[in-house]
């Protein structure tokens, strides 16, 4: 009989305790939700400053599209070797003299660019430079980043342009 009154009052105390712990969890969480949504405005500002933080050229950003003539290329299919050949061939006549694939130079580096930025605005910075750097957000940022030194434009043609975007599908 002892050992049952003891089973009894262990299991009342599990019980009682485990309530009141989650009333006193939900009373918690209510303060804390009101104390979220205060916090979650008075943070806003902070968080701007933290992207701002990050260089334009190390920041991903694959919400734009860029200003230009390509509009939307779909999903792209797996990369084609021929074209990776071409585009490189392309680089290395046209961009060298500004970009380096692993480090910065005149331009940024552009490992990884694919990674970085949607490939409708690497083709529009190709094609479009001087209306990126006017128009597109991101573009602008980099030229300030880029101690306002412009990107030239190559006169390259779509193709071409496709062709070296091929080849940084390579450099990741
Ligand atoms: C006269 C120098 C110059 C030449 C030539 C040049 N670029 Fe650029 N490029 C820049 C600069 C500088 C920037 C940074 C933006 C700015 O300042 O306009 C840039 C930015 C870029 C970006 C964006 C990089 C990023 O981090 O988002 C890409 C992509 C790019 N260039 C590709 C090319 C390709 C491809 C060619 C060759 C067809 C080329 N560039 C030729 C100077 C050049």
């Amino acid at each position: 009989m002892k050992k049952i009154t003891i089973i009894l009052s262990a299991i009342l105390i599990v019980v009682l305790s485990s309530c009141g712990g989650s009333t006193a969890n939900e009373a918690a969480k209510t303060k804390d939700e009101t104390k979220e949504t205060t916090v979650a405005k008075e943070e806003a500002p902070v968080e701007e400053k933290a992207a701002e933080d990050v260089k334009p050229s190390e920041r991903v950003d694959l919400s734009t599209k860029g200003v230009g003539p390509i509009k939307d290329l779909g999903e792209l299919p797996p990369i084609d070797e021929k074209m990776v050949k071409e585009g490189l061939e392309l680089f290395q006549a046209k961009c060298t003299a500004c970009h380096k694939a692993k480090s910065k130079f005149i331009g940024p580096a552009l490992k990884g660019v694919t990674e970085m930025r949607t490939p409708e605005w690497i083709m529009n910075m190709i094609l479009n430079p001087t209306e990126m750097v006017e128009k597109d957000p991101l573009a602008k940022e980099l030229l300030v980043e880029f101690n306002g030194s412009p990107m030239a434009n190559q006169n390259l043609t779509e193709d071409e342009a496709r062709k070296i975007l091929e080849f940084f599908r390579t450099l990741n």
